[in-house]
Parts: structure tokens; sequence; C-alpha cells
């Protein structure tokens, strides 16, 4: 391992800390006679192919997560709304450090689940999935250094996926309230791969159309190694995001509800 790599490996810690997602909070309904199975086909945990119902679930509940499910709030899911997504690491002449805000996601209306293992005792998943394009806008503030070039603006932002790879590492924990047992998530791993990238951003330098166009065309040109260099920061932010996702659901209904008997 050569300096630069173990500088980048001590930045990563650094940004476990610094990178999180703040959810777009959906008004909360207090409906007494919710029914999982309104939303979701309900998977029995003794099933023998108990992964693949909960594909067949998750491919089944896609019109109704495109639409969001307000009422057991979930958020639509295209586009998906995220009030920001911070992202920040190293320190002094190293720091980076990246706010969007206001960010809306398309494209994930067409996720396809290639894969789930899940072993219901130990609550154990591993969940991959594949969208074939995804978009991403909002408002961004930048400063520091990305892959050694210094960096600075805000304003608009724009970015685009191609053949996008998600693999999520879902831990969950059994948890007694009331009396009653519920799942929560323990931990939440999540890798994302992407086929390629492009971004743009407005209003880089103050406006400074030479340095915004420079920067904007080396960053296109190397997407390849800042998406390697970087893209711990979105697999951390969106892990965050998705548990407080999924924990939200979660509270709702106790495990004899969600994967009964
Ligand atoms: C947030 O984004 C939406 C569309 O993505 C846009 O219409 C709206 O003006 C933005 N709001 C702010 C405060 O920038
Ligand atoms: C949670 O509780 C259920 C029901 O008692 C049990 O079958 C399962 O193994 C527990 N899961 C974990 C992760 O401990």
């Amino acid at each position: 391992m050569d300096t630069s790599q173990r500088m980048q490996r001590s930045w990563r810690q650094v940004a476990a800390l610094a990178a999180f997602a703040v959810l777009m909070l959906a008004p909360t309904t207090q409906a007494k006679s919710k029914k999982v199975s309104d939303y979701f086909l309900v998977c029995r945990r003794g099933d023998p192919d108990f992964a693949g119902c909960v594909k067949r679930s998750i491919e089944d509940a896609r019109p109704r997560l495109v639409k969001g499910m307000p009422e057991v709030r979930l958020p639509s899911i295209d586009p998906l709304r995220i009030e920001q997504l911070e992202m920040q690491e190293g320190q002094g002449n190293f720091r980076f450090l990246m706010r969007l805000k206001n960010v809306s996601v398309t494209g994930l209306k067409d996720f396809t689940v290639r894969s789930i293992k899940a072993d219901w005792a130990l609550g154990s998943w591993v969940l991959d999935m594949f969208t074939p394009h995804q978009h991403f806008e909002g408002q961004y503030e930048m400063e520091g250094r990305l892959m050694s070039l210094p960096i600075q603006g805000s304003g608009d932002a724009t970015m685009d996926f191609d053949g996008v790879t998600t693999i999520g590492e879902l831990q969950l924990k059994n948890v007694t309230r009331k009396g009653k047992a519920y799942v929560s998530v323990d931990s939440f791993r999540w890798k994302i791969d992407v086929e390629n990238a492009k971004s743009h951003f407005t209003n880089l330098f103050n406006g400074d159309k030479t340095l915004g166009e420079t920067t904007n065309k080396f960053l296109n040109e190397n997407w390849r190694d800042a998406f390697d260099t970087y893209k711990h920061l979105p697999e951390e932010a969106f892990s965050q995001f998705f548990t407080e996702l999924q924990n939200r659901f979660y509270e709702q209904f106790s495990i004899d509800e969600l994967y009964p008997e």
C-alpha cells in the first residue's frame, strides 16, 4: 500500500462519521386498521422458498413503491426526494465536503431484483438489485480537494449513472416493545457500482466559466477514478437513508404481522 492509499484509508474512517442523509418525512397517519397485506404480499417465515417470496413481494409492490404509501410512512421511490445528502472527508489541505440539497432521484422504478438471500432465523439478508439508469438533481455546495484538484462552488448539480448495481447486506435484530416482538435494522452495508457516470455542476468557482468548464470536463473524463475514490461516501449516506426508511416501516408491524408462522 503506498502513502496515498494509506491516506485514503484513514480518510475513510473520518468519512464513516460524516456521510449522512436526511429523509423527506412523509406525514404520519394513525390508521388503526393497517394490515401488511394491504401493501405487500406477506411471506411466511416457514416458507421453504422464503427468499423467493420476498423477491416476488418487492416486485409486486413496484407500483405502490413508485406512488408512495404514506399510510405506512413509505415515500415514493420515483422520484425519490432526499432533503439533504452530506459527504465529507479528510482534513486540512485534503478536506472535501459536498452537500446536496433538495435532491430528486429518478429511474428507481425500473429496478430489478437480481437475487435475494435471506436467512430468517439469523436475520441476515443480501439483496442484489440493478437499475439501468439513475438521474440525480439538486442544489450543491462543494469545497476542498477532489482527487487532488481544488474545487469550490455552489449551484445546480445533475448526476447520471448507467447500469447501477446495488448490493445491500442487511442484518436485522429482534426488539421487544410493550411485550410485542418487532424487527429493527442492526446494520445495513450498501455497495454500489456503476457502468458509467456523468455529472454537471453549474456555477463552480463563483461562476468562473473557464475553470468551471475545465473542472466539469476533468470530472467526466476521470469519472471512474473519482467514483472509485469516493463511492464509500454515497454508500454510507444511502445505508443510513435506507436504514431509517426500513425502521420507519418495521416500527409499525410486529414480527407476527410481517412474517407470520
Ligand atoms: C426543489 O427541487 C424541485 C424539483 O426537483 C424544484 O422544483 C424546487 O424549486 C426546488 N426547491 C428549492 C427550494 O430549491
Ligand atoms: C427473532 O425472533 C424470531 C421469533 O422468535 C426467531 O425465529 C428469530 O430467529 C429471531 N431473529 C434473530 C435475528 O434473532
